[in-house]
């Protein structure tokens, strides 16, 4: 006998029965429930689920970037996926403002029990850090450890196992075969260079003979321009000293140039994809320094659960594991519209739309 066909339901397609039978809080298996563990079983929980939406857009905007050339109707839905991670990275610097809700004697009430398991120890975390591109190597070490090393031996599997390329990688390659900034005659890095050593040089020059700055700030100023020079040589001249960027010369080359003719049409979409690998950066930054503050007010300057030093470990986190940082760096070199090499009549013309055109 068939029965009529079954109705899905509300339950059933979002197993919401699986999902509320996993709240196990470690204090009520010690006999004496602390209220407030339930709230932070959740506020994590909630986390990892976002994270893996961040790993679902990832592999599409991955795959998509994966191709040479990127194919022009992905690169829509790439931005599109981007600004949905920004968004949701948003969500959870908002998401804090929940969990500080607990008081810190709150969190004492069941804080011990939970050592030495720590946020720490999130693989997902750990997978977005690297595919966005956090290379191992730029990571900040706790006593003598890579993070890997820190980790379980089956969640460095877990690492391990994902072999897809980072997309910091994936944008610098496809920045560098960006067309335009070497096209027939014309050639981008020479127009420009010559027009950003000047601006810098003025800008050198009027920091040291601004009277009413104090001298040692001037000279601070003026050095930090120098420097700001040097790593700008650095990228046409090969054998300059070391720079600090972390992209090849022609990628930065290519994201200067989209970021100066952006409002050209067709950089129009790749500008708006830098701003939000930008966007994405930001947001997650911002998390770890909301996350650094939270754990201040929550333990004060104790030690983590996972071994590292706890609210010290994690501001310098913000500071030194940022991804696209090249692409903020870039705001250094750009040029008022008045100092802007005009571009060629020609490049112009294959930039913008034309619709009809022989
Ligand atoms: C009372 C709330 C929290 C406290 C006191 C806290 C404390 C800490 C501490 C001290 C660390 C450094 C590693 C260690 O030594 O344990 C850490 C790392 C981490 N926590 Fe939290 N945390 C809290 C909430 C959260 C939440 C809600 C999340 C969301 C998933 C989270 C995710 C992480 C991640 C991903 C790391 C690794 C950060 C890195 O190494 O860059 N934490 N946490």
């Amino acid at each position: 006998m068939t029965g009529a066909p079954r109705r899905l339901s509300y339950g059933d397609y979002l197993q919401v029965d699986r999902l509320l039978s996993c709240q196990a809080p470690e204090s009520l298996k010690a006999g004496a429930e602390a209220h407030d563990e339930m709230l932070f079983i959740i506020v994590h929980q909630a986390y990892e689920l976002w994270f893996r939406q961040i790993l679902h857009e990832l592999d599409r905007i991955q795959q998509d970037f994966a191709a040479s050339p990127v194919a022009d109707e992905h690169l829509g839905r790439i931005t599109a996926g981007l600004s949905r991670i920004h968004e949701i990275l948003k969500l959870l610097v908002g998401q804090l403002d929940v969990l500080e809700t607990m008081t810190p004697a709150g969190f004492l009430e069941f804080r011990d029990l939970l050592t030495p398991a720590s946020g720490f120890q999130s693989v997902q975390f750990r997978l977005i850090e690297t595919r966005l591109g956090l290379a191992d190597a730029l990571r900040i070490r706790i006593d003598d450890q890579s993070m890997s090393e820190r980790l379980a031996p089956e969640d460095r599997d877990k690492l391990k196992a994902d072999r897809s390329p980072s997309l910091l990688a994936q944008l610098d390659a496809w920045l560098s075969r960006t067309p335009f900034v070497a096209l027939g005659d014309y050639r981008f890095r020479e127009s420009y260079r010559a027009a950003v050593i000047a601006a810098l040089t003025r800008d050198a020059s009027s920091v040291v003979a601004d009277a009413a700055v104090p001298e040692p700030q001037r000279q601070a100023d003026a050095a930090a321009i120098e420097k700001a020079l040097g790593n700008f040589r650095a990228l046409f001249e090969p054998d300059a000293a070391a720079s600090t960027w972390r992209m090849s010369a022609p990628a930065i080359e290519a994201a200067l140039f989209i970021s100066l003719y952006r409002d050209m049409p067709v950089l129009q979409l790749p500008f708006r994809l830098l701003q939000a690998l930008m966007d994405i950066d930001e947001s997650l930054t911002l998390w770890r320094l909301r996350h650094a503050l939270m754990v201040e007010r929550m333990i004060g300057v104790r030690p983590g659960t996972g071994g590292s030093s706890g609210h010290g470990y994690l501001r310098a986190t913000a500071e030194k594991h940022r991804i696209f940082i090249d692409l903020f760096h870039l705001s250094t070199y750009l040029l008022a519209g008045r100092d802007l090499p005009a571009l060629p009549e020609d490049v112009r013309r294959r930039m913008g739309f034309s619709y009809g055109a022989a």
